[in-house]
């Protein structure tokens, strides 16, 4: 880890203490994507260990996946694959549930929107439990794709996702450890 780039890097999120909840350090990255240099920074470096890797698509977690996932897929020269919340997507879909803090809630693909031979990127902006992460794992699979690796801009490591999605059998990437 470049830890010059990673204080630049942190420097410009916003971390907002018992937000949304007591207890929770909200850490915002509007402040890191409207600026252009940190912008291009965490897109390099989300980019740099896949440039070689025959990557096909990315697949990025509505909402705030989208924000990475577009650039980065042009960045690589793949294709964009939307992952979306439940009755957000037009066609054919399927679907996988997964735990909050408080309940559950579904995440849903496109069937036509990978299938076998597809070599995928998922990417997000922050990983905190891995809920999240692994339902969409869940779901490439369901149509026969591989995920090749996860990348976040930001692992919140007390909360353990990270090793939740390598005990998925899933590498994680992250730029930012809090
Ligand atoms: C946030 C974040 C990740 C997820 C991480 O999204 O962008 O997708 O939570 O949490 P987990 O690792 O515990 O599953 P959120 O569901 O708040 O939706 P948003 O992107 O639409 O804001
Ligand atoms: N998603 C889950 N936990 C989060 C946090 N602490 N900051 C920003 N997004 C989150």
């Amino acid at each position: 880890e470049n830890s010059q780039l990673s204080s630049y890097l942190k420097s410009m999120i916003r971390s907002l203490p018992d937000h949304p909840i007591p207890g929770v350090t909200f850490r915002d990255i509007t402040t890191l994507m409207d600026d252009p240099t940190g912008f291009a920074r965490v897109i390099d470096g989300m980019a740099e260990p896949f440039l070689e890797q025959g990557i096909t698509k990315v697949a990025a977690i509505e909402a705030r996946g989208f924000m990475v996932g577009g650039a980065l897929a042009y960045r690589l020269g793949t294709g964009f694959v939307p992952v979306r919340k439940k009755g957000k997507l037009p066609y054919k879909t399927v679907s996988m549930s997964y735990e909050l803090e408080y309940g559950t809630d579904e995440l849903e693909i496109h069937v036509d929107a990978a299938q076998a031979g597809d070599r995928i990127l998922l990417v997000d902006d922050l990983i905190a439990t891995g809920g999240t992460a692994v339902a969409a794992i869940q779901l490439f699979r369901s149509v026969g794709a591989e995920i090749i690796a996860s990348s976040f801009i930001i692992d919140l490591v007390d909360l353990g996702g990270a090793e939740k999605v390598r005990a998925a059998g899933v590498d994680v990437y992250t730029l930012l450890q809090y």
